[in-house]
């Protein structure tokens, strides 16, 4: 049976890639926060009791700002492969917090690679790297396209970028970077742009709110269906040899395009409901992403298969039924749109 350590099991796509793993037949150890409310939604409905047989998920207090505990971690599981997906993955709140920003985003993936070495476990990495650190270079970008990052957050993806490759040349890591363009779900975090707006759209349809303030309308982004590229991570460690992977649609919308297809998908007007606040607008912005995934399509066999419109209206009416029924359809309901084996 195969071992995978997954860090930010309990975010959006550590979730989904849990999911996965366990579906292949994986053990998996997830690195969890300890908080003190509940943090595990999106995982409680794989989570058994340890004293069950049949549990191959095993979830691990630890933190990316905490080394000791990283090497620790990796000698106990002693895992054939590592997904580092753990960050504050914020980009308009990387702002507000640039130094912890860096110093789990950045610093946090350096000290779990350093982990994976000094631990001496033969295992292969998987770092989340993003296309925020294209920022300002003009679309279409994929693997060779020069960074230019436009945010704390977009600049510590590159610090981890060039680690892991670092890591990769000089220890001989087979270390990749998943140069992921902007991927939704229903379970994305409720202050991401797509999820807002959707959430939005569920709660004025129902009456609950009137409006919804958002900054600005005009960034273009390639958005895509999260479950599937949890399947492009996975499959990105089980290449022959390690290297680094734009996984995105190819396809570009701007944010008022994905709020009209939403609003409409509902039966509303935006007009009627969307308001413009200024605290949502960023320092310094990314205008347009839009991805070349044809290197992931040739050497991987992945793409994307689910458009932004789409996109838009599985999300819609996820958060639609969570407020017509009771519970988390997104998470306990497979016959829901949403769910990845629902696609
Ligand atoms: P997410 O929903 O925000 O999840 C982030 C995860 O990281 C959560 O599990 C969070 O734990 C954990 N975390 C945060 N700080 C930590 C720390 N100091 N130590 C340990 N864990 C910590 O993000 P996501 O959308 O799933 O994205 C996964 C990864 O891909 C992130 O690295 C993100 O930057 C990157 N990425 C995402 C996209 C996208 O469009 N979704 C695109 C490119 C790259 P809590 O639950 O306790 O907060
Ligand atoms: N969050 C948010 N809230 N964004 C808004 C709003 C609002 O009210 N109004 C307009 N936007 C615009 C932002 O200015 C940005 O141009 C766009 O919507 C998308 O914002 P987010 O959904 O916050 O995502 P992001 O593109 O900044 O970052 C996401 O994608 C990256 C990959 O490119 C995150 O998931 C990052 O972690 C990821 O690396």
């Amino acid at each position: 049976m195969r071992r995978a350590l997954i860090t930010g099991v309990t975010g959006q796509d550590g979730s989904y890639l849990a999911e996965l793993l366990l579906a292949k037949g994986y053990e998996v150890h997830g690195v969890i926060r300890r908080a003190s409310t509940f943090n595990t939604a999106r995982i409680d409905h794989l989570y058994r009791d340890p004293h069950e047989d049949d549990s191959r998920l095993h979830l691990h207090y630890g933190d990316l700002t905490d080394g000791v505990r990283l090497v620790q971690l990796m000698r106990q599981i002693d895992p054939d492969e590592v997904y580092n997906l753990a960050a504050q993955s914020h980009v308009r709140v990387s702002f507000d917090e640039p130094e912890h920003t860096g110093n789990t985003t950045g610093l946090g993936s350096m000290r779990l690679l350093e982990a994976v070495r000094m631990s001496g476990v033969e295992c292969r990495y998987y770092q989340a790297s993003s296309s925020e650190m294209f920022g300002a270079t003009p679309p279409p970008q994929d693997e060779s396209t020069p960074f230019h990052p436009r945010s704390p957050y977009g600049v510590a993806k590159v610090y981890a970028y060039w680690a892991t490759r670092n890591y990769r040349e000089a220890y001989g890591l087979f270390a990749v970077n998943g140069i992921l363009f902007n991927h939704e779900s229903p379970r994305r975090g409720e202050t991401f742009v797509t999820r807002k707006i959707t959430r939005a759209v569920a709660r004025i349809k129902a009456g609950l709110d009137e409006h919804v303030y958002l900054g600005n309308l005009d960034a273009v982004r390639d958005w895509g269906y999260a479950p599937e590229y949890a399947e492009g991570m996975w499959r990105m460690l089980q290449a022959d040899a390690p290297d680094d992977y734009v996984l995105a649609t190819g396809g570009a919308i701007s944010v008022r395009e994905f709020m009209e297809s939403a609003f409409a998908h509902a039966g509303l007007d935006w007009e009627a409901h969307v308001r413009f606040d200024e605290r949502y607008l960023r320092p310094s912005e990314v205008d347009a992403l839009r991805g070349d995934p044809s290197k992931a399509e040739r050497e991987l066999g992945w793409k994307a298969t689910v458009d932004a419109s789409r996109l838009a209206e599985i999300m819609v009416d996820a958060d639609v039924e969570a407020l017509t029924h009771e519970g988390r359809p997104w998470i306990d309901r497979p016959d829901l749109p949403g769910w990845p084996g629902a696609r």
